[in-house]
């Protein structure tokens, strides 16, 4: 497994891979990897021959105050869980070599980033794709790996990739819970005990949501209730809950027979600000 810090390196080695044919599975990723990166990486092993891990943590998607800098890092741990998965090349950039100054490029998505994270978290989608941009044209992969997780995020990049004619294809993976349902994240760790525990309500919610539209309840309003009432059982402080489609993450005033989609929520449980959400098709 090749560790590579160099922008013209990484694309030196890319370049002799791609003449020899081979097919490049890439993983973008922000480190702390847990089971939900590696089911990424196990997927990009499977399709490909060759799989790139980039591991940066990009400072242009947080905003002020938000947790830049305790932003989980071990790259030790992170370099032997990749050598585990076969990884074969491993970016590791440093924020001088992503973004040497003065540095004035970024990459604005309209609409999609109106909703959902995007408005307690005003200009992360700007710094995801920008860096997401750069990272594709860096790694030329063939197929990019992302996490249903982050669901907003991938639909973004997916339009991306369609608006800026990347020659890349992407696949959206399903959500990595624990056995107690709690989503896998990075952020997790930022939990005190009592936290974790209670954070087991998410997915209680989404799963609550889903049986009241599988019952035949179409006000979204009226789930959206219900689903406030458990977490307001517990120390989680809601951000949002919404019920959106799944292509254009607008809200959904009204429930219809084969709509697709999202029930999403972002809840503060702490210092942790924790995401989940649940895709339904509505029958
Ligand atoms: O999902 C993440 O970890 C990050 O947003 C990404 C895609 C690696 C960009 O920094």
């Amino acid at each position: 497994m090749k560790i590579i810090s160099s922008i013209s390196r990484l694309r030196r080695e890319i370049d002799l891979l791609k003449r020899d044919g081979k097919r490049v599975g890439f993983v973008p990723t922000m480190g702390a990897l847990h089971e939900g990166h590696l089911s990424l990486i196990r997927r990009a092993r499977k399709d490909n021959d060759v799989v790139v891990v980039s591991i940066f943590v990009n400072p242009t998607q947080f905003g002020p105050g938000e947790d830049f800098s305790r932003y989980p890092r071990n790259f030790k741990r992170d370099r032997a869980l990749c050598r585990a998965e076969g990884v074969d090349i491993i970016f590791y950039p440093s924020t001088e070599e992503m973004y040497p100054q003065p540095y004035r490029t970024f990459v604005e998505i309209r609409e999609l980033d109106r909703h959902l994270c995007g408005r307690s978290r005003p200009g992360h989608f700007k710094g995801v794709c920008s860096v997401v941009a750069k990272l594709f044209n860096i790694v030329s992969p063939d197929i990019a790996y992302f996490g249903q997780k982050d669901i907003q995020q991938a639909i973004i990049i997916k339009q991306m990739i369609k608006d800026l004619n990347f020659p890349i294809k992407m696949k959206i993976m399903p959500i990595i819970r624990e056995k107690d349902g709690l989503a896998m994240s990075s952020r997790n760790a930022y939990l005190s005990e009592k936290e974790r525990r209670e954070a087991t309500v998410l997915y209680r919610s989404l799963c609550l949501a889903r049986d009241m539209i599988r019952k035949g309840e179409r006000r979204p309003g009226r789930i959206i209730k219900e689903m406030q009432g458990l977490i307001a059982g517990t120390s989680g402080r809601v951000d949002y809950i919404e019920i959106v489609d799944i292509e254009s993450l607008a809200p959904i005033k009204r429930l219809k027979e084969q709509d697709k989609i999202v029930v999403a929520l972002a809840v503060w449980f702490g210092k942790a600000r924790l995401i989940d959400n649940i895709i339904v098709t509505v029958r």
